[in-house]
């Protein structure tokens, strides 16, 4: 496996792969790597002739108050663990080789599926993330590129552009890995001590409990969000930030539920912040 700090280096060795035929997928990471990421990588693994899995804790994808600075990292077991599972290639850049002074150049999706959930609480968040996994597309050359469906948000704004900035390559979406008792695997779970951990598990059994009741008939919007809201404040350290169920394909509002919907929520344990969703088919 070979570990790649240079642009230009891995730029001209994904060109020379392409040249001699072979298919190039890309798993773009903030890397201390969980079994969540490793399943990307499998999955790149699977359909594509080189991996190439990028490790890079965007700093413009942060807000002032967010935890960039903490933000966990371990390139070395990073390293490892993708040894094992013969990824050919990591792209761990400085920052100032991906924002060098002056840097002036910013990629952002507008409209409504931006403007919900996750982006209406975190400015700049999701531009800070199209413009940084733009730069990866035209530094890595992916013709595949693999995104987690626990960032749903995130997956619908990356296909958005795209689609619409004809990007050559195609995204492909992966399930959520969730811990033996259904905690969602996040690289800040590390934050959380042992009552928060516990306490987090209401995450997902109030996505359970939701699809339980829409599958047996509930079809109002704010019912079901009462019900999750219900069974959070229920757990002393949570402060829920969102609770919303849209339309799973563009986010769009729902009169009644139906179709394929998004639950999605946002809770934060002490300071962190967590998210959770789930997929429901009526
Ligand atoms: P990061 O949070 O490191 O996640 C990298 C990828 O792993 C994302 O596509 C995310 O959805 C996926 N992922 C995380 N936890 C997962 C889980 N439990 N199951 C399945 N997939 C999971 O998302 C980012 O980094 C950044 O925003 C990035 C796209 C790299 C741009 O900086």
């Amino acid at each position: 496996m070979q570990v790649f700090n240079s642009i230009k280096e891995i730029q001209q060795w994904s060109l020379q792969n392409k040249k001699q035929g072979k298919t190039i997928g890309l798993v773009p990471t903030m890397g201390y790597l969980h079994n969540g990421h490793l399943s990307l990588v499998r999955e790149a693994r699977k359909q594509c002739d080189i991996v190439i899995v990028s490790i890079f804790v965007n700093p413009i994808q942060f807000g002032v108050n967010e935890d960039f600075d903490e933000y966990p990292r371990d390139i070395q077991r990073d390293q490892l663990r993708l040894e094992a599972e013969k990824a050919d290639a990591i792209f761990a850049p400085a920052i100032k080789e991906m924002y060098p002074g002056g840097y002036n150049t910013y990629v952002e999706v507008l409209g409504e599926i931006p403007g919900k959930l996750c982006g209406s609480r975190r400015p700049g968040h999701f531009r800070g993330v199209t413009t940084v996994v733009s730069k990866l597309f035209n530094i890595c050359l992916p013709d595949k590129a693999f995104f987690g469906q626990k960032d749903a948000q995130q997956a619908l704004i990356v296909e958005k552009m795209v689609k619409e900035l004809n990007f050559p390559l195609e995204i492909v979406r992966v399930p959520i890995v969730r811990e033996e008792d259904g905690l969602a695997m996040s690289s800040r779970n590390v934050y959380l001590d042992h009552e928060q951990r516990h306490e987090a598990l209401i995450l997902w059994q109030a996505l359970q409990k939701a699809q339980e009741s829409i599958r047996s008939g509930e079809t109002n919007v704010e019912t079901v969000r009462r019900q999750i809201k219900q069974m959070i404040v229920a757990c002393p350290q949570a402060q829920i930030d969102y609770i919303e169920i849209y339309n799973a394909s563009d986010l769009a509002d729902l009169q009644k539920i139906r179709g394929q919907v998004l639950i999605a929520l946002a809770v934060k344990f002490g300071s962190t912040r967590l998210i959770d969703n789930l997929i429901v088919e009526v």
